[in-house]
């Protein structure tokens, strides 16, 4: 009898770790186990036993479906746990792996530094504000000071539109100053706003576009003085040019909405050709106009003169992109060439922010 059990257990066990799935093992297990299997076929036969015969094999078989029972179990949590690490790898995802990143395009430097200058503006406490490229002629020229025979609307060569039919005239916003004009018109003071956008002249070279970009600023409040706007522009371009420290210089100068007039100056240094070094030397670069708001321009827009003064500047934002950025031609800024977009242009991604870094 020994030597029957024997056997069996041996097939069976070979059958069981033969067995390679969940399904093939739940076949062995019928076939032994089940209500017409081979160790219950045994179990059964131990009714029609002597005695004497079913106290030697009794222990037998029962030992044998034992033993048959925790092979299977055994061999069901393995496959099962091979199964489980099969599906675990085939899901496996390497979260440690860098996101793929290929951005197809770039940041146009002029909208770079247009974020860049909002940035540095918002610190301060200067709200954005904005305004039509199609300007009308009273805000562009006459509210600010420059009525139709004004010698300095020749200063700026104007693209006109055709006349609308209530008689009203449009141009093409020569500078971004009548941003000034909508905001003074439509809030009270204190005032103090940034205004970057594109602007129009009848000009084209190397340094000269006839879209480019220009950036305003106006505070107007009691007591603002051209201490305050010195400040401000302090601020701004040591910010802007990411340097510690700069020098600006201030020049007497003529604009029609500003009394007194100031144009400013930065100390740099280009001894060093294709290089500028802000800061020190002894070379100066042309930055922004500015001064305080003519009284006439305050009035024209409906504020008080006598209770309130301000300060205005204004200056080129594609300049500020060439000197930033060492971009010595303005005319690829706008041909859409992607080699130079490429080169000039920033990572998508890369938002100018003070705490975070300006530039990269
Ligand atoms: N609008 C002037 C220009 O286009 C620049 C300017 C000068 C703006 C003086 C100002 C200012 O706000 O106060 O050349």
């Amino acid at each position: 009898m020994t030597h029957v059990t024997n056997e069996l257990e041996k097939q069976i066990l070979g059958s069981v770790s033969a067995a390679s799935d969940e399904a093939a093992l739940e076949a062995v297990r019928v076939g032994a186990l089940g209500k017409k299997g081979q160790v219950s076929e045994l179990l059964k036969s131990l009714g029609a036993m002597s005695p004497d015969e079913r106290k030697v094999s009794g222990p037998l078989f029962n030992t044998l479906r034992d033993r048959v029972t925790d092979a299977i179990a055994r061999r069901k949590t393995e496959l099962q746990s091979a199964a489980l690490d099969a599906r675990l790898a085939s899901e496996r995802i390497d979260v440690t792996l860098p996101a793929r990143i290929e951005p197809q395009g770039t940041i146009h430097p002029v909208s770079q530094v247009l974020d860049e200058v909002t940035a540095i503006f918002a610190d301060l406490g200067f709200a954005v504000a904005e305004g039509p490229d199609i300007e009308l002629d009273d805000y562009n020229f006459t509210k600010l000071n420059i009525p139709t025979d004004h010698p300095a609307r020749q200063m700026h060569d104007t693209f006109y539109v055709a006349k609308q039919a209530d008689g009203s005239r449009h141009v093409l916003r020569t500078h971004t100053s009548p941003v000034q004009v909508r905001t003074m018109l439509k809030t009270k003071p204190p005032i103090r706003i940034v205004a970057p956008g594109r602007t129009y002249r009848v000009d084209s070279d190397a340094t000269h576009s006839p879209m480019f970009h220009q950036y305003e600023g106006l505070a107007v409040d009691e007591g603002i003085t051209l201490g305050h706007l010195k400040w401000v522009l302090e601020e701004f371009y040591k910010a802007f040019f990411e340097v510690p420290k700069i020098e600006l210089r201030a020049r007497p100068s003529y604009f029609p909405f500003t009394e007194p007039s100031v144009e400013w100056d930065l100390r740099c240094d280009r001894s060093v050709p294709g290089k500028i070094v802000f800061g020190t030397g002894n070379d100066w670069l042309e930055l922004a106009g500015s001064g305080t708001v003519h009284p006439r321009v305050l009035a024209m827009c409906g504020i008080d003169p006598e209770k309130y003064t301000g300060f205005a500047f204004g200056g080129g934002l594609d300049r500020l992109a060439m000197l930033k950025y060492g971009i010595p031609d303005i005319r690829p800024f706008f041909e859409s060439d992607l080699r130079w977009l490429k080169h000039y242009g920033f990572p998508a991604l890369d938002v100018p922010t003070l705490d975070g870094g300006l530039s990269r």
